[in-house]
């Protein structure tokens, strides 16, 4: 199963993964656009079947579930791809509108294909792998900042999945993808429009050129939902171009600073001293989050 493949990376993902042998159900909100990928699938000799769904509707992510069960008697790996970007603001700019719809496709969309598609998992028996979609703008690119925390929360649902899971054969890891998609030329035309005077206000430095390829991403997605990764779950696993990564999972930083009087100048002595060369860098510029240590 592959949410939003009808374009785009999930496009990318369903073609790779029927290449390589798999049954896929093609999903996007967009009928026209789940039919013309399965079309490709079909008239590369693979096996697909398009399912037109909104993935943050409880009961017709339930129906996508149950139609791949119904039609390939069950199911093995979900990628949990839909998303949408929204519009690039700072927070004093947001609206209730593209705040509430990016949480819903981006957070409850990918939840609720999970609670299905792992119910249908645990109930097979036969254990399954399930790939989320997150971003580097996980670390928080100015101006995406109901995106970013969107894929942060994706983060932190693969790694608490990957435990609630793990007893039950049931993989769970994530991709940070990049490639030249719908989503990217929404975002450059929001930067060269609207966004563009905000962006140069905050600083923002959006690098343009260099992106992978879909296929690049394909690969990873077709690794983790096979038995080649077999031993890895809970990772975010990120792309850049001719490099592989692991993004890094927060962390209770050391050195941690002993309080013994909780004072507003024991605190200020603390962040001046101990604490001072772990203090986090805001505002990423999109393409460095490559460039991040862990702390130690
Ligand atoms: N392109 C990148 O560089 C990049 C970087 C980081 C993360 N991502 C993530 O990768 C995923 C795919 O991105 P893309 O660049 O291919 O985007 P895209 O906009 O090109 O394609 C997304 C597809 O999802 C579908 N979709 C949107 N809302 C849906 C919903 N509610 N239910 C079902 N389908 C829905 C759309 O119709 C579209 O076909 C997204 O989750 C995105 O956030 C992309």
């Amino acid at each position: 199963m592959v949410t939003g493949a009808g374009s785009g990376l999930g496009a990318a993902y369903a073609e790779a993964a029927a290449a390589l042998g798999a049954a896929v159900v093609v999903n996007d909100i967009d009928p026209a656009l789940a039919a013309d990928t399965a079309a490709r699938i079909t008239h590369a000799g693979g096996s697909a079947a398009p399912f037109a769904a909104d993935v943050c509707d409880w009961d017709q992510a339930h129906a996508l579930i149950n139609s791949c069960v119904d039609r390939f008697g069950g199911i093995d790996g979900l990628v949990n791809n839909a998303g949408i970007l929204g519009r690039l603001r700072p927070v004093n700019e947001e609206t209730q509108d593209v705040a509430r719809r990016v949480i819903d496709v981006n957070v409850l969309g990918t939840t609720f294909v999970a609670i299905h598609a792992s119910r249908a998992m645990v109930a097979s028996g036969t254990g399954g792998a399930i790939v989320n979609v997150t971003s580097g703008a996980q670390c928080g690119y100015a101006l995406h900042g109901i995106y970013g925390a969107s894929k942060g929360a994706v983060a932190t649902l693969t790694y608490a999945w990957a435990v609630d899971l793990a007893h039950q054969g049931i993989r769970v890891n994530a991709i940070s993808p990049g490639a030249h998609t719908g989503m990217l030329d929404d975002a450059i035309a929001q930067l060269r429009s609207e966004a563009g005077e905000v962006a140069d206000q905050v600083g923002y430095e959006a690098e343009g050129g260099e992106h992978p390829e879909l296929s690049d991403n394909a690969a990873v997605v077709c690794f983790l939902l096979s038995d080649a990764s077999d031993e890895l779950t809970g990772q975010v696993v990120r792309v850049d171009p001719g490099y592989v990564s692991i993004m890094t999972h927060p962390l209770v930083a050391e050195p941690r600073g002993h309080v013994a009087e909780w004072t507003v100048e024991r605190l200020a002595t603390a962040f001046r001293t101990v604490l001072a060369g772990n203090l986090q860098p805001p505002g990423l510029a999109v393409g460095k989050v490559k460039d991040l240590r862990p702390l130690h």
